[in-house]
């Protein structure tokens, strides 16, 4: 499995030769402006909730790359009436796709599009794929459903918002990789915007101090699990 930071909380996975992307915010982030927008493959795109900077570049990708979108139910009627191919899900609930499985579990934050109309409850997903398994939180606090996760999923790694004000800060990150046990995070949602700027070198000695490993990837840079 290999995980690319594409900024904020953008996200490709290929697992085999299937190309998974997450929360494409690329166009409007100046941070990841070398990044080619056009060169990015997507067979799927995972949509953890309806917020700008979650879901900006979502339809110009799907329209390229006839990418089937996969999100909760609100999210999904809303880009299938733009005429793309969605698979709607809700929390709880899990699916077998050709990558893997995927399980749509609770956040806590909100979910509305930019527009203001609604866009369902937002959510995370455990992956589960070619015999690694990951969690990406979302947009989320703490919350006490994370220990739900490792009673049938032990992870490989949490992809985790630690940039503090709209979602969890780092202190709370470390809790949340207790509740997941998951020692190795890859941090995301941070240093985007002014209000979630974070100190680099402070949150990697937090995360060592509890015997964790955060890594923090330069944008278009991966990791392979
Ligand atoms: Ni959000
Ligand atoms: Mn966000």
């Amino acid at each position: 499995m290999k995980i690319t930071f594409y900024g904020h909380a953008s996200l490709g996975i290929q697992v085999n030769d299937v190309h998974i992307l997450v929360d494409p915010f690329i166009s409007g982030n100046p941070k990841a402006s070398h990044i080619n927008l056009e060169a990015l493959k997507a067979d799927y795109i995972l949509i953890t909730h309806a917020h700008q900077d979650h879901i900006l570049d979502v339809e110009a990708i799907a329209k390229r790359t006839g990418a089937v979108l996969v999100s909760n139910y609100e999210i999904i009627l809303h880009f299938e009436k733009l005429g793309l191919e969605g698979h709607p899900m809700n929390h709880g609930g899990s699916w077998s796709f050709d990558f893997g499985t995927v399980k749509y579990v609770n956040a806590i934050h909100t979910s509305s599009f930019p527009d203001g109309s609604y866009g369902g409850q937002p959510g995370g997903f455990v992956i589960e794929g070619e015999h690694k398994n990951i969690y990406i939180a979302g947009d989320t606090a703490l919350t006490f459903d994370m220990k739900l996760i490792p009673l049938q999923t032990k992870l490989d790694l949490a992809i985790l918002p630690i940039g503090n004000n709209f979602t969890m800060g780092v202190d709370d990150a470390i809790l949340a990789s207790d509740f997941v046990e998951c020692d190795k995070v890859l941090g995301i949602h941070y240093d985007t915007f002014g209000y979630i700027e974070i100190d680099h070198t402070e949150a990697k000695q937090k995360f060592f101090e509890k015997g964790k490993d955060l890594m923090l990837l330069e944008i278009g840079d991966f990791i392979e699990l």
